[in-house]
């Protein structure tokens, strides 16, 4: 063979092993990570109070009074361009009307109350002081009591959960179970504490909720979750699987090199991913990532530089609903961008969505809930690749047609090794807060299936 023949055969060679090491990582799981039990708190480690205290929402007169100043003080909104409704974000008009509400008719006394109607508690974990609402089923006379973990996500606080925790803790007609609820405010969110250090991200969480469970006594459960609250659930299936009893959510997803070779190959064969009927809720890929972009600015903007846009929605309570309320209209139903009212009483209440508004702007953490974003999209984070190993407790996916991203069961299957249970009904992003009856009966439905497959004599 001649220098020239030599070199192909070289060349041949390395190409070949590089298609192979290419190829290899597309269809081999990573292993399991071992994540540390950090301390993310304040105070230090050595004065871990672990007991757990009742709380109950009461904010100081000082802070509505000065959130009453700064509704009356601020400055008149920029006009909206001729007929663009919610097309340039949030119509101001449309806000004029909602600070105008807040203003005369909102009354935060009597939230707190409705607030306040489940029983609250705060406790402390790696060195986080962590709210969360505890609700027992009321009648549960001869039926199995399930303890489940709802964890709600971005814009969104344990408000989104009011409706649902009451169907959860009821008992169903010809249902022999019924749930528990044990939702806590995310670490940054709300009532509870944010990390004081770098690094709390979306898998560090999953170890957080861990530990927290096993504080209040719980060894096996189930737990459930949208946005966030997803990836966090998914997570904890993935790291504690003994853990976890079934995993739900209403934002299920798969992202591996093989499924987005498999999204690809579909735009020729899309019959390969998706039935007909849901076909266009896939392809054209070009016109879904059109769409992901258009509406997913904040995201970079959160996943990079949260605390600067923390200081103007921190400091301004007009700007912070423009910047939530923008997220309930266009996630809920995309259409209602060309609404002038951004369709947003069709599904929700203008005193329900302050609610939620209200919690971030009492406790002041906007600026540390955006941090998520920044701490889970990462090197260090991507480098777990957690999303890439497969859950294999038995799982449910609510999958709400107006949601982001829409994966069928043909894609889920990839990571969700053992689905049992999954579905599509109408409604967006914040299932729980629009539909709660649909995403509580799907929860019951799951949770029935899961029942009788763990059946030992099955
Ligand atoms: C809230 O706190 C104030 C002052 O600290 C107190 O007088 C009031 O009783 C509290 N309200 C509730 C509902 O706990």
């Amino acid at each position: 063979m001649g220098t020239a023949g030599t070199l192909i055969a070289v060349v041949f060679a390395v190409a070949g092993v590089l298609l192979y090491l290419q190829v290899k990582t597309i269809f081999e799981v990573p292993p399991l990570p071992k994540l540390e039990d950090t301390w993310w708190g304040p105070r230090a480690p050595s004065r871990e109070d672990t007991a757990i205290k009742p709380f109950k929402i009461n904010v100081s007169d000082q802070i509505l009074k000065d959130l009453q100043q700064r509704l009356a003080n601020a400055l008149p909104f920029q006009a909206p361009l001729e007929g663009v409704k919610q097309n340039y974000g949030i119509n101001t008009n449309l806000l004029k009307d909602i600070v105008e509400f807040w203003k005369t008719k909102y009354d935060w006394r009597e939230r707190e109350k409705y607030l306040n109607q489940y029983p609250q508690f705060t406790v402390s974990v790696q060195g986080l002081k962590l709210h969360y609402i505890h609700v027992k089923p009321v009648e549960a006379k001869g039926l199995k009591v399930l303890p489940l973990l709802l964890l709600h996500g971005w814009p969104g606080t344990v408000r989104e959960f009011y409706e649902i925790i009451s169907l959860l803790t009821t008992a169903q007609k010809g249902r022999d179970f019924v749930f528990e609820v044990i939702a806590p405010s995310l670490p940054g969110y709300g009532f509870s504490e944010a990390a004081v250090r770098p690094g709390l991200g979306a898998a560090q969480m999953a170890v957080v909720f861990k530990n927290f469970m096993k504080r209040l006594g719980f060894e096996k459960y189930y737990i459930q979750g949208g946005d966030w609250g997803g990836i966090i659930v998914h997570h904890m299936a993935t790291l504690f699987p003994e853990k976890i009893i079934g995993v739900h959510s209403n934002m299920c997803f798969v992202n591996s090199p093989f499924t987005n070779l498999k999204l690809f190959l579909g735009s020729y064969y899309p019959s390969l991913v998706v039935s007909k009927e849901f076909e266009d809720k896939v392809y054209p890929l070009s016109q879904k990532y059109a769409h992901i972009l258009l509406e997913t600015g904040y995201m970079h903007l959160q996943a990079t530089k949260p605390d600067t846009i923390g200081v103007a929605l921190r400091d301004s309570p007009v700007g912070l609903a423009a910047y939530i309320l923008e997220k309930f209209t266009t996630w809920t139903d995309p259409t209602w961008k060309d609404l002038e009212d951004g369709g947003l009483t069709k599904k929700f209440t203008i005193t329900n969505l302050l609610d939620n508004v209200m919690i971030y702007w009492v406790t002041r953490s906007i600026t540390t809930s955006m941090r998520l974003y920044s701490e889970t999209f990462n090197k260090a984070q991507f480098g777990l690749q957690l999303e890439r190993i497969p859950i294999e407790v038995p799982s449910g996916c609510a999958r709400f047609l107006n949601e982001l991203v829409y994966q069928p069961e043909s894609l889920l299957k990839e990571r969700f090794k053992n689905l049992v249970h999954s579905s599509d009904y109408d409604g967006g992003h914040f299932a729980a807060f629009e539909v709660p009856q649909v995403l509580a009966e799907d929860l019951f439905i799951f949770t029935e299936k899961v029942e009788i497959l763990s059946k030992p004599d099955q």
